[in-house]
């Protein structure tokens, strides 16, 4: 290529970084590999009292949450009444989501940099107050079949969630991945002596004869979700909650 196409393709590209970087653009890896030694240290457990204005309020935790995007619309539309705690393993993802929780001067929302797999039980269990909603929303899929063991849900993370979620706390759970979905139905509903399948909301959040919830509950939709939509993909969500 000649010197002076080089040269403008590389200010392009420049320009291009640049932009992205002020709207808040972060590069990431497609996914990473959660059972790699870097990742099996459990996270510090925060200072509940420096990252919440309230930390005895019930609290929801979103597990990989991703951009942030589902719990701060969240927290901004329910400021007073909960706390809102995204666990997420990729470390720039944290630092833009706490950056944006600055800057809207939200109190009742807090990003952790951790490994759900390896942190949950050790900062949960010491949270304050009750916890009453946890949800893992279009969790990485891992598709080769060896990969399995790097989802996020597996048998303790699901112990420890029902150890430490409330009665009558609930667990949702939504992937655009059939095969996904089912893993984590299947997990969830080995519990079904601790959990309820909750198959109607009210009469405008119903399910489909194979109890998938056709409509989000919440009524905020995350940014995976968003996008399989807009492909025309089928979003598999269910809704349970801890028998009292
Ligand atoms: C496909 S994205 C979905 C993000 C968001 N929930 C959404 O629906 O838009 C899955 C997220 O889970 C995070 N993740 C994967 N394994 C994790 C783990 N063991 N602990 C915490 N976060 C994890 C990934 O980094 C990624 O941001």
């Amino acid at each position: 290529m000649p010197t002076s196409s080089l040269v403008r393709k590389s200010a392009r590209c420049l320009m291009l970084r640049l932009f992205l970087s002020s709207v808040g653009h972060v590069r990431i890896r497609q996914h990473v590999n959660p059972l790699s030694s870097s990742f099996s240290v459990p996270a510090q457990v925060p200072n509940w009292n420096e990252v919440f204005r309230d930390s005895t309020l019930p609290l929801m935790v979103d597990i990989g949450s991703g951009s942030g995007r589902f719990l701060i619309w969240l927290a901004k539309r329910i400021p007073d009444s909960k706390n809102y705690l995204g666990f997420e393993i990729r470390k720039k993802l944290v630092k833009r989501a706490q950056l944006w929780v600055k800057e809207l001067s939200l109190n009742n929302i807090y990003f952790m940099f951790a490994n759900a797999t390896a942190s949950f039980e050790q900062v949960l269990s010491t949270y304050p107050g009750p916890l009453v909603l946890v949800s893992i929303l279009c969790p990485d899929p891992h598709f080769k079949k060896r990969h399995h063991k790097r989802r996020v849900v597996q048998k303790p993370l699901v112990d420890s969630i029902l150890k430490n979620l409330s009665a009558g706390g609930q667990v949702f759970i939504q992937s655009d991945v059939f095969e996904v979905a089912l893993d984590m139905r299947n997990q969830f509903e080995s519990h079904n002596d601790m959990l309820e399948h909750i198959d109607v909301i009210d009469p405008s959040v119903i399910c489909d004869d194979q109890g998938w919830l056709l409509s989000n509950p919440m009524g905020i939709r995350t940014e995976r979700e968003i996008h399989a939509e807009s492909e025309g993909a089928k979003i598999y969500r269910r809704l349970y909650q801890k028998r009292m």
